[in-house]
């Protein structure tokens, strides 16, 4: 077995999905807290785009007066990129920031269990999914942890950090001193269902977009009502379209599943747009044209 200093990072931070969420956790993990970085990701095209953002965000920061060329040499000599989860087994603290769906990530802790020194501390990146559930598929639950990171993750102060059950008091103490290393503002949640964050802010933008099913406003009225009329930077429609749709959905739909109320059923619209490919950003259409 390899050798494993307790309480201290071996500074190296594996990260599972090379998508926004995952590439956000990475720049955080390298520029801020210093650490060297694992990506990976089974699709070697989307581990390509997340090496061009790192490097353009290095760029942009470099711009900002906020970065060396020195340092972002330092900050990308951090990085590796993988395609293969057993190549994290080096890493002493695991996030993994796969699409939301509970079969993926299932598949993913059972990987990550095998594959990892059993000290390994495995973080969820889920927006809604039981870590407790998560945890009891593994051989470690005391190690299993949710770590939230918001979209933008380099921008957004916040990581809500959820502690399953059987979540240990180290595994949570040594989350918080990651998460205060990548400089972010910590809330703890309890394991139900949407968490804090999510539990508040999905039924919103379901509510907006069930607004627009029944006609009571345009995609851009309701957008402009909610930015200017309560002082939020983005509209809901325009953040449902910037976190993904098809995350929108799988969110409600564990709201809907696991809470039980008839309150959290997603809207049809949702499921329509969804199945129709329109998922926002990152799709180019979702409620606008990008
Ligand atoms: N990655 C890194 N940085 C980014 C970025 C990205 N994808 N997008 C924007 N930024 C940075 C910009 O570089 C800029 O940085 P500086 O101020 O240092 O120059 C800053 O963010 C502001 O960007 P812009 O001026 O281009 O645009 P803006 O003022 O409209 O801000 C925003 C963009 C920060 C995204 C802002 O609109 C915002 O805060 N929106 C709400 C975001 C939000 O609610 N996120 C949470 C979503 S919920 C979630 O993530 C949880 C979940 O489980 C679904």
């Amino acid at each position: 077995m390899k050798q494993f200093i307790r309480y201290r990072f071996s500074s190296i931070l594996g990260v599972v999905g090379a998508g926004q969420m995952g590439t956000g956790i990475a720049i955080v993990g390298s520029a801020v807290a210093g650490l060297k970085v694992r990506v990976v990701d089974v699709n070697e095209q989307r581990l390509q785009a997340s090496h061009t953002f790192i490097d353009k965000w290095c760029d942009k920061e470099i711009q900002k007066n906020r970065m060396t060329n020195q340092l972002k040499t330092d900050v990308l000599s951090r990085f590796s990129f993988h395609l293969k989860i057993s190549d994290l087994s080096c890493c002493d603290f695991v996030v993994e920031a796969a699409p939301e769906k509970f079969e993926m990530k299932a598949e993913i802790f059972k990987q990550l269990v095998q594959v990892t020194n059993p000290e390994t501390i495995l973080a969820s990146n889920t927006s809604s999914i039981s870590i407790t559930k998560l945890a009891g598929l593994t051989n470690r639950a005391d190690r299993i942890i949710g770590m939230h990171f918001m979209n933008p993750v380099p921008v957004m102060k916040l990581i809500e950090v959820i502690k399953g059950i059987q979540t240990s008091q180290e595994t949570l103490d040594k989350t918080l001193e990651l998460a205060n290393k990548m400089k972010k503002e910590i809330v703890i949640a309890q394991d139900i269902p949407g968490f804090i964050a999510n539990r508040i802010l999905m039924p919103y933008i379901n509510e907006a977009i069930q607004t627009l099913y029944e006609g009571i406003g345009t995609v851009e009225g309701i957008d402009k009502a909610m930015k200017l009329g309560t002082n939020v930077p983005m509209g809901p429609l325009t953040l449902a379209d910037f976190i993904g749709l098809d995350t929108c959905l799988e969110i409600m739909k564990v709201l809907h599943q696991d809470l039980g109320d008839s309150k959290y059923r997603p809207c049809p619209l949702l499921v329509n747009y969804v199945n129709a490919g329109w998922l926002g950003k990152k799709s180019g259409r979702g409620f606008y044209k990008y």
